[in-house]
C-alpha cells in the first residue's frame, strides 16, 4: 500500500488540504493517508520545533507528500518555513518545482484581450539552490554599519539537471529566464549549460527572456510560453504571475519533485492566506490539482485527468469560492468536486 504523508500546515493549508484528502478518499485507490497534523506554527511557537527528523523521515520513507501552507503572523522568524517547506525540498533533493498553469475558465483571465487569455505553461523553477541555499550571514548585526549577505547559488550540476527536466516535459518550446545582464556569475553559467543542454535537443524550440522582460511578456502575452526555465528566485515570482493568469492564487498547483528517485511533495502554489484563514472562504482547487499531480506521480494518471475534468466541470458550473466570483465555501467547492469525480 502507497502512504501519503499529509502536512496540513497553517492557516489555509489545513482547510484546503482536508477537501484534497476527501477528493482522494472517493477515488479509492487504498492509499494510506499518514497525517503529520503537529507541523505546525502554534507547536513552532511553544516548543520551538519546526519539524522533527520522525517526520522527516516519515515523509522521506513515504510514496509522496501532500502539503498545505506553512507561515504564521505569530512566526515572523524565517526559521520556521525554511526548517519544515525548504527542509523537505532540499533534504529529499527535490530539485524540480513543476508549476503548470492552464486557464480554468475564460471569465477567470485577467487580460481583456480574449485571443490572448488560453495560457498552458509550466514554470520549471530550479528548487534547491539559488537565493534559497542559506548560504551567507550577517556583520555588525542591530548596528547603523550591519551588512548582510545572501549568496546566490548555482552549480552546473544543479542547473543541468534542472534543464534537462524542462527539455524532457518541453511540447513546443523551452524559455530560459534569467539575468545575466546584471547578475554575471551564475548567469553566465546558466547561459552555458543552457548553449549544451539546447544543443541536446534540436527537435525543441528555444528563447531566451530576461525576467523583467520575462513577467511583461507573460501579461502582453501568455500563449507565447510552453516550458519556462529559471532559478528558484524567478521561478517563485513567476509561477504567481502564471497563477494570477490561470484564475488567481487560489487555483495554482505545484509538484516538487526529483523525476531521478521516489517521493515527490505536491502542494498549492499559495500560501497559508492569513487574511481569509478561519472564514472557510478559501478555494481548494489548488490543492485538489495538486492532489491530481500527486496522482501522476504515483502512476494514477487516468484519475488524475478524472480530478482535473472534474475542477473544471465545478467551476463552470459556478460552483466557486468568492475569489472567483461565487458564493460557495471552502467544503461546498470540495464536495461538488468530490460529486463530479464520484
Ligand atoms: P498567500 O499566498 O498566503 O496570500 C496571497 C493572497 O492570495 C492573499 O490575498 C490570499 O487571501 C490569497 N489566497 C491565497 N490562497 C488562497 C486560496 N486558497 N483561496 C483564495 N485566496 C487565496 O501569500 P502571502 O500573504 O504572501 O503569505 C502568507 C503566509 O504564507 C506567509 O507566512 C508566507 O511566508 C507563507 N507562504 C507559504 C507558502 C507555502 O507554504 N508553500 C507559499 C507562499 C507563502
Ligand atoms: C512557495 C513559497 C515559498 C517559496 C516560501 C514559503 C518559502 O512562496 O512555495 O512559492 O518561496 O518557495
Ligand atoms: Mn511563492
Amino acid at each position: 500500500m502507497t502512504t501519503v504523508v499529509v502536512i496540513p500546515g497553517d492557516g489555509v493549508g489545513p482547510e484546503v488540504t482536508d477537501q484534497a484528502v476527501h477528493v482522494l478518499a472517493t477515488l479509492g485507490l487504498g492509499l494510506d493517508l499518514d497525517v503529520l497534523d503537529q507541523v505546525n506554527a502554534d507547536r513552532f511557537l511553544r516548543t520551538g520545533v519546526a519539524m522533527t527528523d520522525d517526520e522527516m523521515e516519515r515523509a522521506r520513507s513515504a510514496g509522496a507528500v501532500l502539503f498545505g501552507a506553512v507561515g504564521d503572523p505569530k512566526v515572523p522568524d524565517p526559521s520556521y518555513a525554511r526548517d519544515v517547506l525548504l527542509r523537505l525540498r532540499f533534504e529529499l533533493d527535490l530539485y524540480v518545482n513543476h508549476r503548470p498553469a492552464a486557464l480554468l475558465a475564460d471569465r477567470l483571465s485577467p487580460l481583456r484581450d480574449p485571443a490572448l487569455r488560453a495560457l498552458d505553461c509550466v514554470v520549471v523553477r530550479e528548487n534547491t539552490e539559488g537565493a534559497y541555499a542559506g548560504v551567507g550571514g550577517v556583520l555588525r548585526e542591530h548596528t547603523p554599519y550591519e551588512l548582510a549577505l545572501d549568496g546566490d547559488i548555482s552549480t552546473a550540476y544543479g542547473v543541468t539537471r534542472v534543464l534537462e527536466y524542462a527539455f524532457a516535459i518541453a511540447r513546443r518550446s523551452v524559455c530560459l529566464v534569467d539575468k545575466a545582464n546584471a547578475v554575471p556569475f551564475g548567469g553566465g553559467l546558466w547561459q552555458r549549460r543552457w548553449s549544451e543542454v539546447s544543443a541536446a535537443h534540436p527537435d525543441v524550440g528555444t528563447s531566451h527572456l530576461y525576467v523583467d522582460a520575462a513577467a511583461m511578456r507573460l501579461i502582453q502575452n501568455p500563449t507565447a510560453f510552453d516550458v519556462i526555465v529559471t532559478n528558484n528566485s524567478y521561478g517563485d515570482i513567476l509561477s504567481d504571475v502564471t497563477a494570477a493568469l490561470a484564475g488567481g492564487p487560489g487555483t495554482a498547483a505545484s509538484a516538487n519533485l526529483n523525476p531521478r528517485h521516489g517521493v515527490g511533495l505536491f502542494e498549492p502554489v499559495h500560501g497559508s492566506a492569513p487574511d481569509i484563514a478561519g472564514t472557510g472562504r478559501a478555494n481548494p482547487v489548488g490543492s485538489v490539482l495538486s492532489a491530481a499531480l500527486l496522482l501522476d506521480h504515483l502512476g494514477h494518471g487516468a484519475e488524475a485527468d478524472a480530478l482535473r475534468a472534474a475542477v473544471r466541470a465545478t467551476v463552470a458550473a459556478g460552483t466557486c469560492t468568492p475569489d472567483l466570483g461565487g458564493e460557495s465555501s471552502t467544503k461546498e467547492v470540495g464536495a461538488a468536486i468530490t460529486a463530479e469525480v464520484g
